[in-house]
């Protein structure tokens, strides 16, 4: 199977956990991508979904899905979202696509994070992939200077805004041995918005795309 192929079977599994859901909350992302397309199958039965983006509230509406205001709905039941790394422990790195931010309000708000992924994306220790930091734009050096100090080599996201209208610092070779400890004192520096560390909040249940199959952990 391609890693696409692994990406929508993931998604289409994810489907098991929408039953009796009447708002569900959707990441973003290409696995996404495939859960929105399946989420579609079943409009009628839901109410409809909290989207985490401007790319995913365009493809909601798209197939006919409203796109409701977290702040009228209360918690969620369920989130369903991807990942860029994810850890035997459910400790994730997002924000590959530049919407940690609302991903992690959306977690916050939620009962249920599912987390779907091919499994490339699974690490014993979280880092090797950029870790994603969205920042304040007037505080992108200073922040920057923060990172370098936590041994970090930050790199600015040009020509990327989010949709919060901040930018995004890529953080290469961190070491991520505590997660829980590195998102706190990343979420204390000063003009920090979101790091792209779900640690704090980790995954609940996370399919695994492998092989032919989808594991859940
Ligand atoms: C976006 C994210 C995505 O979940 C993450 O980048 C995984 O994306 P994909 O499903 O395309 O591999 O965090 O901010």
């Amino acid at each position: 199977m391609t890693q696409d192929e692994l990406k929508q079977k993931v998604a289409q599994a994810a489907m098991h956990y929408i039953k009796d859901v009447a708002i569900v909350g959707v990441g973003t992302g290409s696995t996404v991508k495939h859960f929105i397309n399946y989420l579609a199958n079943i409009k009628g039965d839901i109410e409809g979904a909290v989207s985490s983006s401007e790319m995913s509230t365009a493809q909601l509406k798209s197939v006919g899905i409203p796109v409701l205001d977290l702040n009228a709905v209360g918690t969620l039941d369920v989130y369903v979202d991807g990942a860029d790394e994810v850890t035997p422990h459910k400790h994730m790195v997002k924000g590959g696509g530049g919407a940690l931010t609302r991903e992690k309000i959306i977690g916050a708000a939620s009962k249920k994070f599912i987390c779907i992924v091919d499994e490339t994306k699974c690490v014993d220790v979280l880092g090797k992939f950029p870790l994603p930091v969205e920042v304040v734009p007037m505080a992108r050096s200073y922040v920057a200077r923060e990172m370098v100090k936590l041994g970090g080599q930050p790199v600015w996201r040009e020509n990327f805004i989010t949709d919060n209208h901040n930018v995004i610092l890529d953080v290469h070779n961190l070491d991520i041995i505590d997660p829980i400890k590195l998102e706190q004192i990343i979420n204390n520096i000063t003009g920090v918005v979101c790091v792209g560390i779900f640690a704090m909040r980790p995954a609940d249940v996370v399919l695994v795309g492998k092989g032919t199959e989808v594991i859940t952990l």
